[in-house]
């Protein structure tokens, strides 16, 4: 297992741009097996405002893109304005380059640069057994922040929070709003 500084020199990490977008496709669809919901679904992230400001970052490696990740912005219920807060979907890292930590290296990095553009907390519905690793405490709803949609009692854990701040009694507690892109109930069943 190569250490965490190795896996930084060994890939690079960038923003994606709208020239981007077959890459980034390309990388959920590989990642997902072919699904067509969760690249559709990146297809309408990457272009629906009410993801702004968002965080779209690529992994390269060997000048070819390797995994991606994005951040859409997210409020709380009856707060739309402050505090800037994000949601982390998808993530997905092609299968040859899976299990090399570039998912940790992709979510260390994008919480670094959300936490510089003073976002203050980012939420995340997923394998418990994983985000954990990379700092998100399971059942964000029992901290105070139901998901968009009702996530059933048995994957409660599924739904993570993050805080990038010290202070995160100043975030008001409440329901969980996000892009339009993201909300439909499909997209949020474990
Ligand atoms: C899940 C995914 C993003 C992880 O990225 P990655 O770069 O392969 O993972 P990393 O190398 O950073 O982390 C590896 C660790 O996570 C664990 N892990 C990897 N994929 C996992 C998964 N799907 N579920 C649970 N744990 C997983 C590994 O066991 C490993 O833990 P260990 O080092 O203690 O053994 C990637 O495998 C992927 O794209 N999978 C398909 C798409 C997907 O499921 N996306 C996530 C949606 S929530």
């Amino acid at each position: 297992m190569l250490h965490q500084n190795e896996v930084e020199t060994k890939y690079s990490i960038r923003e994606g741009t709208s020239g981007d977008t077959a890459d980034i496709l390309e990388i959920h669809h590989q990642a997902f097996n072919g699904r067509t919901d969760v690249v559709d679904l990146t297809r309408d992230l990457l272009v629906d405002p009410s993801t702004s400001p968002m965080l779209s970052l690529l992994a390269i490696h060997d000048n070819k893109p390797a995994g991606h990740i994005l951040f859409s912005n997210a409020s709380i219920a009856g707060f739309p304005d402050n505090p800037l807060l994000h949601i982390l979907a998808p993530l997905a890292i092609k299968p040859e380059y899976q299990r090399k930590q570039i998912g940790g290296l992709l979510i260390k990095e994008g919480l670094a640069r959300l936490r510089a553009m003073g976002s203050k907390a980012v939420f995340v519905l997923g394998h418990p057994s994983y985000y954990p690793k990379s700092g998100f405490i399971p059942d964000a709803g029992k901290l105070g922040f139901p998901a968009p949609y009702p996530i059933p009692a048995k994957d409660a854990d599924a739904w993570m929070v993050q805080f990038l701040v010290e202070d995160h009694s100043s975030i008001p507690r409440g329901k969980v709003i996000c892009a339009k892109a993201l909300d439909e109930p499909q997209h949020w069943r474990e």
